[in-house]
């Protein structure tokens, strides 16, 4: 079966980054046609910055790696140097990119790519706000019937917030965005902190990424050393939740995963819960399902997915 293709549309952050690396370590899984930044965990000089890193991390550096938006839609940047470091990729040390920002936006490439490539054959994996698929959306809707799936890491529902009280950081940044995406009418899959806060990378999970001995085994160990530290003192949790990769992990392999296709919306006006992402999970409402809300994973599963694929690199 011909890899899927997909663009990464990110806010690297050091989930994000592992979820990039997992990525470029599936060829035969998925082919990332090019990776779209977008401001979030730290601003977009940096985290179009950190994508570059990435690729050269990984020793990818044809992959084309776009700038898209400064800003949500309409309201100011939240940024998470709290959980991130300044840098956006705090743990390890790694060199300052060599390889070029492409010249085009993100969202302009986004479009393009859906208009150029046959409908229904390229896949969209938002890791961090959806400030760049909520404004190509805008720009072009003809692009969102050809859109085979959008599989994004955001929303919470039984987990409720990280931000704040109700709401998960990539939704809370831009809602606005979110609920662009979510009334769209695309094909959508859900990866919330439901599933996320199952992905814990303990000490025994994250000394095997250090015991693959490579740079790339070293500089994840490195980074969830560092970033767990938020989830440690807030949630007591076991090790950093490895929120992003489990985007890629589902298009690689989906049976690790279960959730259901229910209604999903978000609050937009309310200040006590902005950002709040309402699933219908229980199906008490009349409202209809728009995205398939995953809930639960084979947590042994991806991170021995994940530590095989990162061996690779
Ligand atoms: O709430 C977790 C999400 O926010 C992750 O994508 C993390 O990288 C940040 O963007
Ligand atoms: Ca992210």
């Amino acid at each position: 079966m011909a890899p899927r293709n997909i663009i990464i549309d990110t806010d690297p952050g050091q989930d994000d980054a592992v979820a990039i690396l997992l990525a470029l370590a599936s060829p035969e899984k998925v082919h990332v046609l090019g990776i779209t930044a977008v401001a979030g965990n730290v601003p977009l000089d940096l985290t179009q910055k950190n994508a570059r890193i990435i690729c050269e991390l990984a020793q990818k550096t044809d992959v084309p790696v776009f700038a898209g938006a400064k800003r949500p839609l309409e309201r100011t940047l939240v940024t998470a140097e709290h959980v991130h470091g300044k840098t956006g990729l705090d743990g390890p040390t790694l060199p300052a990119p060599e390889m070029p920002l492409q010249d085009q936006h993100a969202v302009d490439f986004i479009i393009e790519t859906l208009r150029t490539e046959p409908a229904g054959t390229v896949t969209l994996c938002p890791l961090g706000p959806l400030t760049n698929i909520a404004a190509a959306f805008n720009k072009a809707p003809d692009i969102i019937e050809r859109v085979q799936e959008v599989v994004l890491m955001g929303g919470a529902y039984f987990e409720v917030g990280n931000i704040t009280p109700t709401a998960e950081f990539n939704i809370y940044v831009d809602p606005e965005a979110a609920e662009i995406v979510l009334k769209s009418g695309a094909n959508i899959t859900m990866m919330p902190l439901d599933v996320t806060h199952k992905a814990l990378v303990t000490k025994e999970r994250n000394d095997r990424f250090r015991a693959l001995g490579t740079p790339v085994g070293i500089a994840v160990a490195e980074m969830t050393d560092f970033f767990e530290r938020f989830d440690r003192e807030k949630y007591g949790s076991d090790g950093a939740p490895l929120h992003d990769p489990t985007v890629i992990a589902y298009l690689i392999n989906p049976k690790l995963f279960t959730g259901r296709y229910v209604n999903v919306e978000v609050e937009t006006k309310s200040d006590l819960t902005l950002g709040m992402t309402v699933a219908d999970w229980w199906r008490v409402s009349d409202r209809d399902p728009n995205a398939m809300f995953i809930g639960d994973l084979d947590a042994d599963g991806f991170f021995d997915l994940l530590t095989e694929r990162l061996g690779r690199l």
